[in-house]
């Protein structure tokens, strides 16, 4: 071998060295992160990362051991098993460990299944409730206190560490599905039905929580920030929710409510009380806009409002690009103060 051909082998090994330690640093990458299953956040989503983490030990063990026996089938030399022997093998190796394998497996998971959907006691009256309704393509969100309060909210889900929460799944026109993958698993949204999920963050977080079943053209455009906070900020966050924001006078306001957004959506301290679009009470203190869609800014506000179907494909608000930029500009700079 040359000395440019003995270079090239050296060089060609080490990228495909770089590759393989590249390719596994994604793999594992991919394991961390907002939207993760495998990096929990909560003490149901612990659960099946640890169940995930058992099946997929005890399918490798499998597998290797199906591969190595069939490695030594084909290298072995020497005559036949007898029939006797040859049976035994098939018991045993072939209907009573996988038999016993599988159940120890199934058996595993089935004993899981009662702590993956934890049900808050029966009668508990003071476990936070929150009422999450699916439309296409946002999130409406309803916090129900103790103490009978709503605070109505949109495309944001916040939860205090360390207490059980509620959420009352629905759904408006067609079956989504809810999930945060770092607190628990997933739980349709079905058209007239409620379904119940119980969560517990046990740290607190931004996390990313998505629409898991295909509902629209914005299917893959219907997320949500989804936070779980220290209890006391939980509490105070929840608080300055009850009342409309300071920041609720202006012009912008004067334009919003003349120009009849007011018909479809509620601010808070306004004489907008529509409930056909989400709530923009304190849109400008959510983490995103458009359901995870955009970032909160003046600039992506005014550019919701001129086309929102050129950001959201689908969505059913109108496109209002045929007000006076200025007006535009004056409302959205108005709900971005809305903290
Ligand atoms: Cu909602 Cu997919």
């Amino acid at each position: 071998m040359s000395l440019i051909e003995r270079r090239n082998a050296q060089s060609r090994e080490r990228a495909r060295r770089g590759l393989l330690i590249a390719s596994f640093a994604s793999a594992l990458s991919g394991c961390s992160g907002v939207q993760s299953a495998l990096d929990p956040a909560g003490s149901e989503a612990e659960k099946v990362a640890t169940l995930f983490l058992v099946m997929v030990v005890g399918g490798a063990m499998a597998w290797i051991l199906v591969v190595g026996l069939l490695a030594h089938a084909l290298n072995r030399n020497g005559p036949a098993l007898d029939e006797k022997k040859a049976g035994k093998l098939i018991f045993w190796g072939g209907a009573f460990l996988p038999t016993t394998t599988l159940a120890a497996l199934l058996a595993y998971a089935l004993w899981l299944m009662p702590f993956l959907r934890p049900w808050s006691p029966a009668g508990a009256t003071d476990t936070l409730k929150i009422e999450v309704v699916g439309e296409q393509y946002w999130w409406r969100v309803t916090y129900l206190l103790p103490d009978g309060r709503n605070v109505v909210s949109a495309n944001e889900i916040r939860v205090p560490v360390g207490e059980r929460v509620t959420f009352t799944l629905q759904a408006k026109d067609v079956i989504h599905s809810f999930w945060i993958p770092p607190f628990a698993g997933k739980m349709d949204m079905i058209p007239g039905r409620t379904n119940r999920l119980t969560i517990e963050a046990n740290r607190a977080g931004t996390f990313r929580g998505a629409c898991a079943e295909y509902c629209g053209t914005s299917h893959a455009l219907m997320a949500f920030p989804a936070v779980a906070m220290e209890a006391d900020d939980f509490r105070s966050w929840l608080d300055a929710r009850t009342v409309p924001s300071p920041n609720v006078e202006g012009r912008g306001r004067d334009l919003f409510l003349s120009h009849g957004c007011g018909a479809c959506h509620t601010v808070q301290g306004t004489g907008a009380r529509g409930v056909i679009g989400p709530d923009l009470s304190h849109i400008g203190s959510r983490l995103a806009l458009g359901a995870g869609v955009l970032e909160i800014s003046q600039e992506q506000i005014a550019r919701f409002i001129s086309n929102p179907a050129a950001v959201k494909p689908g969505a059913r608000m109108p496109a209002f690009g045929m007000l006076p930029p200025d007006d535009i500009r004056a409302i959205a700079v108005w709900l971005e103060g809305l903290k």
